[in-house]
This record gives C-alpha cells, sequence and structure tokens, in this order.
C-alpha cells in the first residue's frame, strides 16, 4: 500500500510540470492499425529490456530509461514475472514464491517495489511499458515453477486449474498495482507462450479467458498475448505452422486482445535472414484483415545486425497493419557493468545503435513530416 501511495503524489507533482494535454492524456488505445499514445496517432519503435525490473540500483534504472527516451523510443517491454519456487538469499530479486503448500506474492524491497521503481521513473519520462505475467521460458521460473509447485506438464498449465489460480491471483496483485499509472502501454498474457503438440484451442480458450479477465480488473488498458507470432498463411516453413500449438489469425479474433504481437529470430528458427521482410508483411496484412494492429514485438540476429534488421525495420514502417517494432534487446552501461549480451544486444551509443535506432526513429519522424 504504501507504495501505492508514494506513486500516487509522484504522479501529482509530475501532473504540475507537465502540460495540460499531456497530463490529461488517456491510456494508449488503438486507432486503426496505429496506436494513439499521449494523444498522437502515429508508427512507434520501442525495444525490450527482461532485466530492468531486477535491478537494485535506482540510479541505473533511470539512467537507462533517460538513455531510451533520449534515443526516441516510446515503448519499453519489461517482464512482470519473476518467479521462484524457493526464496532466494537476499539481495536477489524476486516476485513470486510458486509453491503448493501457499504462494506469496512479494511486495517488498526486493520484489515488486523494483517494478514500482520502473514504473515510476517510466512516467517520468514519457515511455510506456508493456508488462507480462509469466514466462513460457524456464528462465525466471516461468510455466516450469507453477508445474513443479501444482504438477501437470507445460502444455496441460494452460487448463490446470490451481496453476491458473495463482497465475490470475498474480495478474490482479501487479494489475492493481499499476492501472493508474500513465506508464502503461499494455497488459501481455505471456512471454512466447507454446503448447507443443496441442490443438490450438488451448491457448486460443486460455487467452479469450485470461484477456476477458484481466479487462475486468482493468478495462481502460490494452490487452495482448505475447507470442511469437507463429501459424498464419503466407509460408511454408516452420513458423508458419501450428506445431507450436499458436494459431496467429484465430488468436487475432480474440475480443479481449486489442493488438497482435509477433517475433522473429530467423537464427533460431532455422530460416534465413531474408524471411524477414515476408514474415512482417504476412503478420501486416493478418492484422489489416481482423482490423487490430500488429507490433513486430521482438527481433534480433546476432551477426551483421545493422544491414540485416535494418531491412526488417524497413518492411515494418512500409506495411500496412504495422504499429511499431521493438528490437530485442536494450543495451547499457550500469553500475556493475555491462547489461547482459545474448548476442542481440544493441548497445546504447554504439555503431550498432545509430544505425537500427537513431537511424530507424528518423525514419519514422519522417513518415509524419508535413
Ligand atoms: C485516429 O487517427 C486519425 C488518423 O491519424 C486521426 O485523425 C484521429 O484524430 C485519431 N483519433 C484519435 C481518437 O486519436
Amino acid at each position: 500500500m504504501k507504495s501505492v501511495f508514494a506513486l500516487g503524489v509522484g504522479l501529482l507533482s509530475l501532473a504540475a510540470a507537465l502540460p495540460a494535454t499531456l497530463s490529461a492524456s488517456k491510456p494508449p488505445s488503438v486507432n486503426g492499425t496505429r496506436f494513439t499514445i499521449d494523444g498522437e496517432t502515429r508508427y512507434f519503435a520501442g525495444t525490450n529490456s527482461y532485466w530492468i525490473g531486477f535491478l537494485t540500483n535506482n540510479k541505473d534504472v533511470d539512467s537507462v530509461l533517460s538513455n531510451i527516451a533520449s534515443s526516441g523510443l516510446k515503448v519499453l517491454r519489461v517482464w512482470g514475472f519473476n518467479d521462484v519456487t524457493r526464496k532466494p538469499g537476499s539481495g536477489t530479486v524476486w516476485y513470486q514464491l510458486v509453491s503448493s503448500s501457499g504462494s506469496q506474492i512479494n511486495t517488498g524491497a526486493d520484489g515488486l517495489q523494483r517494478l514500482d521503481y520502473v514504473v515510476q521513473s517510466a512516467e517520468k519520462r514519457g515511455i510506456k511499458l508493456i508488462v507480462n505475467f509469466v514466462n513460457y521460458w524456464n528462465d525466471y521460473g516461468g510455466i516450469a515453477a507453477y508445474v513443479s509447485a501444482f504438477g501437470g506438464t507445460k502444455e496441460s498449465w494452460f487448463a490446470n486449474d490451481k496453476a491458473q489460480a495463482q497465475y490470475r491471483k498474480y495478474i490482479a496483485a501487479v494489475v492493481g498495482r499499476y492501472a493508474s499509472s500513465p506508464a502503461i502501454f499494455a497488459w501481455e498474457l505471456a512471454n512466447e507462450p507454446r503448447c507443443k503438440g496441442c490443438s490450438t484451442d488451448v491457448i486460443f480458450k486460455w487467452a479469450s479467458d485470461t484477456s476477458a479477465y484481466i479487462r475486468s480488473l482493468d478495462p481502460a488498458h490494452m490487452i495482448t498475448l505475447g507470442d511469437e507470432g507463429f501459424g498464419l498463411p503466407g509460408g511454408t516453413s516452420y513458423p508458419y505452422g501450428t506445431s507450436e500449438g499458436v494459431d496467429f489469425v484465430k488468436n487475432l479474433g480474440v475480443k479481449d486482445l486489442d493488438f497482435g504481437v509477433f517475433h522473429m529470430y530467423p537464427g533460431s528458427w532455422s530460416v534465413p535472414n531474408s524471411f524477414g521482410p515476408g514474415w512482417v508483411k504476412d503478420h501486416a496484412a493478418a492484422c489489416k484483415k481482423a482490423g487490430k494492429p500488429c507490433v513486430l514485438e521482438e527481433y534480433g540476429v546476432t551477426s551483421d545486425q545493422c544491414n540485416v534488421e535494418k531491412t526488417w525495420q524497413q518492411a515494418s514502417r512500409a506495411a500496412d497493419g504495422m504499429a511499431g517494432d521493438m528490437f530485442w534487446q536494450w543495451g547499457d552501461k550500469l553500475s556493475s557493468g555491462q547489461s547482459p549480451n545474448d548476442g542481440n544486444t544493441i548497445y546504447y551509443g554504439s555503431s550498432t545503435a545509430t544505425c537500427l535506432i537513431t537511424d530507424n526513429v528518423k525514419a519514422i519522424n519522417s513518415m509524419y513530416l508535413v
């Protein structure tokens, strides 16, 4: 409660310092196949930082968000989860202990108060956040943490009553904490949910039920799924198929999902880098048909990043149906050294950042010159 109150006070002083249009701004919303953010309807560039909510140094959080804002990036996707099955030692941030003998949501200084600080700092800088609630992958707990507590498999998780009840408790805690923050862009059900070998009805039903639940908690903010965008017409290679239990086009039809997202890692999917522009265009076409915006929410390669990724950005800016692109992932200098690098990281101030951040933002701005 204390931190929520502190957030409110921060908002009041922020409102006083800003022009009336911005302080009175409505939450980001869909407008055709674009978004309206703080009164402006346009394509946006953004990025990802899974780790920012796990930092323990406020100055690091502020400096990263300042650098993101001054680079012209508008939307940042962060991990809104950090699940453990055992409490870690002090100094390690965790958000939720998942346990059959009593789960616990950590609202302490080494818990959601770290995410509170990211939200407050984003508010001050006009950055909008996509916050998601669980990982398909085992990093930071994920579905596997729930499976270890409540049984079943990663595939049965989507319909496991006990697991879903705890997942909803966690969602309610996070949504309740930030629903009144102007920094929220959208809530996201999961990072890259898959249900290998399952009927696509499994994820469709779970996404329908969960998004309706989130809407009942917070009717004001947008909601999206967080998937990789598998399962759509336009190609015959692995990502176009539904073997991971995901049907992108079907999921676009979920009433309470406001926009579609997709990811792109040709290297991990055994397709050539030249696969990129077509993957973008095919999603854009599906989104246009559904009347919802599409966001290229994660994309990366581990070599020749500038030359490869700029063709993806071009395709995204040009395609009717695309509303934004967000590279994976932001890199920066922290008090502890360089932020994590999984090979895809683009470090602030590097020549790759000039190519894929500065030049992309310039190209976007030139779309709106009158
Ligand atoms: C929606 O977008 C159109 C075209 O850019 C713009 O004229 C209109 O003002 C926008 N509507 C809202 C509510 O922002």
